[in-house]
């Protein structure tokens, strides 16, 4: 376990960067890597620095705009792997600037982990509930027309991902609430599979997933949709349903 969580061939640990870390998900990144003794690298807006007090002698920061290709290019530089937060913050094009920053400069090989939500579709075969769609809908439209997010170049951002030659991973969160780990999430390819029904998992877990994800090859080139493996879907579902690569929950 100790040597995969090493650069192959080496005794260096994992240098790995997060972009967007001074976010609740972000650093709930930034703690797990350097649980597992990986170097953290992470960006963040200038002003959101002092978010990140808590890791002041333990991590890099490098402040700017995530969507700032000089700052993501000297941030992901020897990284390993790059687990980027992707939000939609107004509407020029954050959200996929920042991803094409990533799939640009990155360094060639480097495991990519995005995060999202269940809304992002990879190929058009997840099923969602009327309420769900009408949510999305509604806050897309909202949210536009406030120029506060753009949920259509969150979708853009992924599509990008997708089609890259890169080694990614898009992670899909459901609905989120903090509180104490209830360990990795369980997943499936397709939103409508039962044992995602619970649409909740613990923030701490979304970020215990995209980290794991950096290590777990079988990812690679998937969008895997996550539920909290505690939550009642999880329970009645992971041993029937229980799809490809995901964990079993007890
Ligand atoms: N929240 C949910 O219920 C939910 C559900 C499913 C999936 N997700 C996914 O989870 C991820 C993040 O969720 P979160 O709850 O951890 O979000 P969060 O704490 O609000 O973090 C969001 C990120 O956006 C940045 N940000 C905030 N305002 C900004 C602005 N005006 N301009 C540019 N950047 C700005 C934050 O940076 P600063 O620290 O600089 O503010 C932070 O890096 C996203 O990928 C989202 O799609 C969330």
């Amino acid at each position: 376990m100790e040597q995969e969580r090493e650069r192959a061939g080496g005794g260096d640990p994992l240098r790995v960067c997060v972009v967007g870390a001074s976010g609740k998900l972000g650093r709930y990144m930034v703690r797990h890597a350097l649980d597992r003794g990986y170097e953290v690298v992470g960006v963040c807006r200038e002003k959101s620095v002092g978010k990140l007090a808590e890791f002041a002698d333990r991590i890099t920061v490098v402040p700017g705009q995530t969507d700032d290709r000089e700052v993501v290019g000297r941030a992901v530089a020897g990284c390993d792997a790059v687990l980027t937060v992707l939000v939609p913050w107004g509407v020029r094009g954050y959200s996929s600037g920042t991803a094409q920053a990533v799939l640009d400069l990155a360094p060639e090989g480097a495991r990519l982990v995005f995060s999202c939500g269940w809304h992002i579709t990879r190929d058009g075969e997840d099923v969602y509930s009327r309420r769900f769609r009408a949510t999305v809908r509604a806050v897309t439209v909202l949210a536009r027309l406030a120029r506060v997010i753009d949920v259509d170049d969150q979708v853009e951002a992924c599509r990008r991902v997708f089609d890259s030659g890169t080694r990614w991973t898009v992670v899909r969160g459901s609905d989120l609430e903090e509180g104490e780990s209830e360990g990795l999430p369980v997943w499936s390819r397709h939103v409508g599979d039962p044992v995602l029904a619970s649409n909740l998992t613990r923030r701490t877990d979304f970020a215990l997933f995209m980290v794991e994800a950096i290590t777990d090859d079988a990812l690679v080139h998937e969008a895997p949709a996550i539920v909290g493996r505690r939550t009642p879907s999880a329970r009645a579902h992971a041993r029937t349903s229980r799809p490809h690569g995901s964990q079993e929950a007890r």
